[in-house]
């Protein structure tokens, strides 16, 4: 008798469930159907490599582990545009553009610099900001470094994958250190393994202004293309629609001084 029971509450349940689909289908008034709600936002992934104040950061805000930094604002912006939702990808520098060519990000966004090299394989959206790279030393060494010849035959600490790491290569005499994350550069730093470590100046100024054992060796400058001081965002080759999207955000926050906005708010960001 139980069973019976159970068995016909199933039966009414599942002709009822025909019964709406019926209705559902017939109704040509609502229009909607019962196809479930359009929710769903379109979706836009953005590699970074985090280890990268003020561009890219990890910071505790209220209890939660979260990145920021003004990069990270342009990449919310694009998504805003783009009426979509970001999600954000922390992922080691040099492994970037391959995942952008395999299609699990749809745009990077890192501190990078928009190299020949790079241009071969990515297309990059305008230049959204400019900087210049920097030689990190011990503050009591800062005195040995007066030009880039002072590179010289040292030993020299660099990103794996980054433009520094080609800057080192050409200088004469050097041993590199490659790494993948910057803090473990800085620490190699601290500790003498290295001498220098050369890295974009925001950056650079940044680890000066907040530690007191080391410093910029400010007379030590690099002679480079715009290409290598200007910073872009990457698609994959050929996503003309993403990056006329990303240009036209680039163009609007460049007029209205929204990135150097970002740029001081991510700079008080940084402990
Ligand atoms: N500007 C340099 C480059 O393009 C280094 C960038 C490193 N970025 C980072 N988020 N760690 O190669």
């Amino acid at each position: 008798m139980k069973k019976l029971l159970i068995l016909a509450v199933m039966l009414t349940t599942v002709l009822a469930g025909c019964g709406q689909k019926d209705t559902g289908t017939t109704n040509t008034q609502g229009g909607t159907d019962n196809k479930p709600a359009v929710t769903d936002k379109a979706k836009l992934t953005v590699g970074t490599s985090a280890d990268f104040a003020p561009y890219e950061f990890h910071k505790n805000i209220d209890g939660k582990d979260t990145i920021v930094g003004f990069d990270i604002e342009i990449a919310k912006e694009v998504a805003k545009d783009a009426n979509a939702e970001l999600k954000i990808e922390d992922m080691d520098f040099d492994s970037l553009l391959m995942a952008l060519d395999t299609g699990k990000l749809d745009f990077v966004i890192s501190g990078m610099n928009p190299t020949q090299e790079r241009r071969e394989a990515v297309d990059f959206s305008d230049i959204y900001y400019l900087g210049e790279h920097s030689v990190l030393v011990k503050k009591d060494a800062v005195g040995n470094f007066k030009s880039a010849d002072d590179l010289k035959g040292k030993k020299i600490g660099v990103q794996k994958g980054s433009l520094q790491e080609e800057i080192g290569q050409g200088v004469e005499g050097a041993q590199l250190t490659s790494l993948a994350k910057l803090p473990e550069l800085v620490m190699e730093l601290k500790t003498g393994r290295v001498d220098a470590v050369i890295v974009d100046k925001p950056v650079a100024d940044q680890y000066a202004a907040n530690q007191d054992d080391i410093a910029v060796a400010s007379d030590v400058k690099f002679e480079l293309s715009e290409d290598e001081t200007g910073y872009a965002i990457a698609v994959k080759k050929g996503n003309k629609e993403l990056l006329d999207k990303i240009n036209a955000t680039i163009k609007r926050l460049s007029e209205n001084g929204d990135i150097e906005r970002f740029v001081v708010e991510a700079n008080e960001l940084v402990e």
